[in-house]
């Protein structure tokens, strides 16, 4: 026990980063009087604006990592970009980091993700390491045009992830990678016919919760729309649920795991690894027995984790984003609430086009129903004709 636990019981989590994710999970936080303290690169950071006790610093910087971890309890992430050996120095100094560094070291290094969980055996599309445009090439001529160039660390949103048709377009995305110093792979490109997220908790005693797999639809390479429950897919949701639990205790997982799938083929393939609460978790809030902000601290701090099973018969949940004239949904919000069970979440950020501002979720007793009503209310908080 440290030194907060001791005067006044509370259980505290530090939290590296300060953007929506930590924003949701102090929301989860305050029934179970568990206080989160932020570690916010700037004070306005949608989750700076809620907690209470925040440190102003890099997650690049050692200090002001081990400062948060000698005020909390354990120490836990609202995004991946943090060193996993300073995660490492501060474990072998008796903090507590869930997930771990070595689950942190696997979540940020995509050809790690590809290599580890084939050599697992989990199913996993074609790739190979890029080390030189040739790569690319000599990848294409074996499994076709066009291929995947993805980042190896980095990517999110899409960003970092390339359709490359011919070898002109594969040395323009090596040239641009060598001038960032960015590690490629490629893969090859697959006919989606559903892309499939299972989110799956795990605590260090090893207990494991997974929440029913869903769909997910991206547009632009934004996760944007979920669905529960899947319709139509029942063995894929089947089997990767079993995958997302079991990929969990291979790599001894701690804290909200997300996984994510790809079916193409009528094969279910593993796409990559997020061990933290996901976009494709947010229907959880309102539509599971336990969302999985909740469930994450339950996870990290070793507590028995809660039930998954869903609020409703079905859940929709669709992102709000900033609309092309930067006008502010903030400004309709009146307009979305007078729409009966639409649950609108913001993230305190700035409106900008196209970027992720908030989200909406509507539980139902009909899928199509609960959808039209989440597109509803995200379109009027766009300020989009219905
Ligand atoms: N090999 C592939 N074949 C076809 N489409 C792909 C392939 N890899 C990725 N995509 C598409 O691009 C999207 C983003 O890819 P990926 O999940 O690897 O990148 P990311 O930027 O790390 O993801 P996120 O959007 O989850 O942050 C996928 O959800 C999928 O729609
Ligand atoms: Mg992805």
């Amino acid at each position: 026990m440290n030194e907060g636990q001791m005067t006044d019981g509370k259980r505290r989590v530090g939290v590296v980063g300060a953007g929506q994710l930590a924003r949701m999970m102090e929301q989860a936080a305050i029934p179970l009087d568990i206080e989160l303290v932020l570690l916010a690169a700037d004070a306005h950071d949608g989750a700076a604006q809620v907690v209470p006790e925040v440190i102003v610093g890099s997650p690049d910087d050692p200090a002001a990592l081990r400062q948060l971890a000698e005020r909390v309890d354990v120490l836990t992430f609202d995004h991946e970009l943090v060193d996993p050996e300073t995660l490492a120095a501060l474990e072998a100094d008796g903090h507590q980091v869930w997930p771990s560094s070595a689950t942190m070291a696997l979540a940020q290094n995509k050809r790690r993700q590809r290599a580890e969980l084939g050599a697992a055996g989990f199913p996993i599309p074609a790739f190979a390491n890029v080390e030189s445009v040739a790569d690319i090439v000599t990848f294409a001529e074996t499994h076709g045009w066009p291929v995947v160039v993805k980042a190896s660390r980095g990517g999110y949103d899409g960003r970092g992830v390339w359709i490359v048709r011919d070898a002109d377009q594969a040395k323009a995305v090596w040239d641009d990678a060598q001038a960032h110093g960015t590690v490629l792979l490629v893969e090859e490109f697959l006919p989606l016919e559903r892309e499939l997220a299972v989110i799956v908790a795990r605590n260090p005693s090893g207990e494991t919760a997974v929440y029913p797999a869903i769909e997910t639809v991206q547009r632009d390479g934004v996760c944007n729309e979920l669905k529960i429950p899947l319709l139509g897919d029942e063995a894929h949701a089947a089997e990767a649920e079993r995958i997302a639990r079991e990929i969990a205790t291979t790599i001894g997982a701690v804290g909200i795991l997300a996984v994510e799938f790809f079916v193409s083929r009528g094969t279910l393939l593993v796409n990559e690894l997020a061990p933290r609460p996901h976009n494709s978790g947010h229907w959880t809030i309102e539509g599971a027995q336990t969302s999985q902000f909740e469930q994450h601290l339950r996870a990290v701090l070793d507590l028995p984790l809660g039930a998954t099973g869903l609020n409703g018969a079905a859940v929709a949940t669709i992102n709000v984003l900033g609309p092309q004239d930067g006008s502010d949904p903030r400004d309709r919000l009146a307009d979305a609430l007078r729409l009966p069970g639409a649950h609108v979440h913001f993230y305190g950020k700035g409106a900008r086009p196209g970027r992720k501002l908030g989200h909406v979720t509507v539980v139902g007793d009909d899928l199509n129903e609960a959808f039209a009503r989440a597109q509803d209310a995200a379109s009027v908080l766009q300020g989009e004709s219905r």
